[in-house]
């Protein structure tokens, strides 16, 4: 046994109690984090799986189960830094959360998409525009996307670009022939090729289609790259002066501004907090 593994386990520390069968054979041992072999805090950690996640899934069935594993003093629920993910600054800044947070695929699409749009010669505002619009994908939830994403960075950027994110959420399942937008491949293999949209949709984007500012949230879906290519890397800095000239980064950091939308960059922050 090399030294290193010796230091990593140390013989005088305990682990906590074994987990009962049934949460093992549901296979919630996903949601549960044992001690690191170094850590100083031996206490097993307990991410309970959020409504949001676990309705309609078995994880729902185990909510009284695991809250009971948390009686047990070498048990807590998991609050505040968890170490499987990186340490975050503590005045994150946006690109923080697309290095720090955002999963690979849902980071590389987005600067794919804002890549294209530049190069398309599109204005900063649809570069932008693109560059967020799956952010609550990225990091906080996919149902509902577009209206998560646009309240989200509603504090720090123009209203037009916030409004394009929320309706692309709608228009994106809609043709325009005349700019050249057809629905996406992908989406016949996404939601199978019988798949309608519902009503609230359909008026959504019927709606969008009146306005002003429709054809910015357009092209959000026309730059909108489905099959993009995973291997080709797109650095968050090549965007830094669209960036700053059109995301108001609050001083404070995003999370900390007192701002109305500070709780869901907080919740990117620490996702597996329990309350
Ligand atoms: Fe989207
Ligand atoms: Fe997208």
């Amino acid at each position: 046994m090399s030294e290193t593994t010796e230091t990593r386990r140390p013989a005088n520390r305990v682990q906590p109690h074994e987990l009962p069968a049934s949460l093992r054979d549901a296979g919630l041992t996903n949601w549960i984090r044992e001690p690191l072999d170094d850590a100083v805090d031996r206490r097993r950690r307990i991410i309970m799986p959020p409504a949001a996640a676990a309705m309609g899934t078995p994880a729902s069935a185990y909510q009284g189960a695991l809250l009971a594993e948390a009686r047990h003093p070498d048990t807590v629920f998991m609050m505040g830094d968890n170490p499987a993910l990186p340490a975050m600054p503590p005045r994150p800044a946006l690109s923080d959360f697309f290095g720090l947070r955002f999963s690979k695929i849902a980071r590389t699409h987005l600067l794919q998409s804002a890549r294209v749009a530049r190069e398309n010669g599109l204005d900063e505002k649809v570069i932008m525009a693109c560059l967020l619009h799956d952010i609550a994908i990225a990091g906080l939830l996919s149902a509902n996307h577009g209206y998560w994403g646009a309240q989200m960075v509603t504090p720090y950027v123009d209203e037009e670009i916030a409004w394009s994110i929320e309706k692309h959420e709608a228009l994106r399942y809609f043709p325009d022939e005349s700019v050249g937008y057809t629905y996406p491949n992908a989406y016949i293999d996404y939601f199978g090729p019988e798949y309608s949209p519902p009503e609230y949709i359909r008026q959504e984007a019927e709606a969008a289609r009146q306005h002003r500012w429709y054809m910015t949230s357009r092209l959000v879906t026309i730059n909108d790259i489905y099959s993009f290519d995973p291997n080709v890397v797109v650095d968050f800095d090549e965007f830094e002066d669209v960036v700053g000239r059109n995301f108001r980064q609050p001083k404070e950091g995003l999370g900390f501004d007192g701002s109305p939308v500070a709780h869901m960059w907080r919740t990117m922050i620490w996702p597996n907090n329990f309350l």
